[in-house]
Order: structure tokens, then sequence, then C-alpha cells
């Protein structure tokens, strides 16, 4: 078989994407010239990589395989080029970082200083919810992980390195705003509006209120953190979000913060890896980089 970097290079952004178009837009190629490459390889192997069914691609067994080969190879290839870089003493290479949607609301304020330290560095920021996001370091799709709580059921190495408080939300003309250590039963008769299954707020959320035998009485379930906002603005209910989510609202007096016995519920955001990787040069970079002793990321003090 004769097959080419190049071609390998093509196949896994396909294989990962799961579409011809995707992986075309990420390697800066047409789409004719990716469905090239990937015909010249099938032609290569003797055997087809990707079987369309519907609309859609999906790899076939030859093909699973074949990313698996292409995870090793590429994946010891950048950690070569990373420790060569290093040793002439450049940061440089691909930093793949996955976080939770409520994590997006100051990691990119975080990934300003790193990429000005470091502007050989080049950073990809997937932003998903608690349980895709596990399923993706199920995978070891990405290279560093950041959410509200280590995984119980994956072998991990788990950094906190934040404080996350999650707060009760009203809207500011609210009868409880004002009110001092309100009791958490008060709650029992209160609507409430929850992010959807496999967040990691709702999970804690609930659990918390579990702990303490209330029940809570669902209003309505949104699909996001900024949905919730708009419609603890729109009277709709209460909710409880991580103040990082909430930092302008409040600051600005669109939304209030109850004063809840039991809350802040406390947590740290966590840096998380799978336990047997190996970090590249530029992940422990960043891995460093958070857990300097200064508080890297500003904003408005509520
Ligand atoms: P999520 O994130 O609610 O957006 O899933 C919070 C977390 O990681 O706990």
């Amino acid at each position: 078989m004769n097959i080419s970097l190049r071609q390998l290079k093509v196949f896994e952004s396909v294989a990962r994407l799961l579409s011809f178009t995707r992986a075309a837009t990420e390697l800066h190629l047409t789409q004719p010239a990716v469905s090239i490459q990937i015909r010249q390889l099938e032609e290569n192997v003797g055997l087809p990589l990707f079987e369309n069914i519907g609309k859609r691609i999906y790899l076939t067994d030859t093909g699973k395989d074949l990313y698996g080969v292409c995870e090793t190879v590429l994946g010891a290839l950048s950690r070569f080029e990373m420790d060569a870089a290093d040793r002439r003493g450049l940061k440089t290479g691909k930093l793949r970082l996955a976080v939770t949607t409520t994590a997006k609301y100051f990691v990119p304020r975080l990934l300003g200083p790193f990429c000005e330290r470091y502007p050989g560095i080049e950073v990809s920021l997937k932003v998903t919810n608690q349980s895709s996001l596990l399923e993706r370091l199920a995978h070891n799709e990405d290279d560093l992980y950041i959410l509200g709580q280590p995984p119980k059921h994956l072998a991990v190495k788990a950094q906190p390195f934040m404080e996350n408080r999650l707060v009760m939300l009203a809207p500011p003309d609210h009868p409880l705003v004002g009110q001092r250590n309100i009791p958490l039963q008060r709650f029992a008769a209160e609507w409430l509006l929850m992010r959807e299954a496999g967040s990691g707020t709702r999970q804690s959320t609930e659990r918390f209120f579990a702990e303490r035998g209330v029940a809570i009485r669902e209003r309505m379930t949104l699909g996001s953190n900024e949905a919730i906002k708009q419609a603890v603005m729109g009277k709709l209910g209460l909710a409880v979000l991580s103040h990082n989510t909430v930092v302008l609202e409040i600051a600005v007096g669109q939304i209030a913060v109850l004063d809840v016995e039991g809350f802040p519920i406390l947590r740290h955001w966590q840096l998380v890896y799978p336990a047997e990787k190996r970090l590249s040069v530029v992940a422990q970079a960043f891995f460093d980089f958070l857990n300097e002793p200064a508080e890297p990321v500003a904003g408005p003090a509520v």
C-alpha cells in the first residue's frame, strides 16, 4: 500500500467530522479535492472506507480501523513536532479544548492572555453540554476538557482551578429579592426553569435539592443558559445557574441573585484529561497556565 500522510490527514478529518464539506472547510480545501484524496485512499486500501446511508456518511469497519491508525500515527507525529519545537525553545502546535456550555462564559477570556504568551499555539474550542463532553473524553477526541465536576465512571486526572458558584436567580422585582437566608423549603412552591438532561448544572441542582429532601417544581426545560436567562427576565420562573453565566446581567440589574439557605452551591471548575494520556507540550502549557497562582479572569465585580 502506498498511503500518503496527506491522505491520512484528509481521511482523519472526514472520519472525525463525518462530513466531506466540513472536512474541506477545516482543511481549507475544496470538496472535490477532499473526495479525490478519499477515492485514491480507498483505491490504495482496496476497500471502501465510508458508506452512505440516506444523506449521512458512516465509517465502514475498515474505515474504523484506519481511523484508529490515524489517531496513533498523526498523534505521535504531532507530539514529535511539538517536542521538537519545544526543544528549539518554541511552543507551537494545536491545542484542542472542549468545554461545557457553562464554561464558555470565561474560557475564551482565559485564552486571550494564553495566546498572547504563546502566539505559535493554534487553539480550537469545542463547546457542548456535560454528557456529550464526557463522550468526547471517553473517545479521546480532544487534549483537555473543562467542566463542572470530574466524571466518576472514567479514569481521569482532574485539577480544580477556579471557583464555580451556582446561584439562585430571579427577576429583579420578584418578592423574594432582598430577603435574607430564604428557607430552601420555600422553593417547593416556586417554578424553576431547568437545563436539559445531560447538563452538569441540571445534575448539580437536582442533587442539591434531592439531598435536602425538597422537591423541584419544574416549569420548563430549556436547552441553553442564554434561554434560561431570558426566561428568568421574562418572569417565567426562577433558575439555578453558574454565576459565571450571569455576571453582566447581574451587574446591570436585569437579574437578581436570591439569598437562599445553602446557596451558593460551591464547586470548582475542573481541568480534566484521560488518566493514561500523555499531555502534549501545548496542552501542558495550557494546564500550567491555568494553574498559575494569579486569578487570570477579569470580570465586572458584583
Ligand atoms: P453544563 O455545564 O450545565 O453546560 O453541562 C456545567 C458543568 O460542567 O457542570
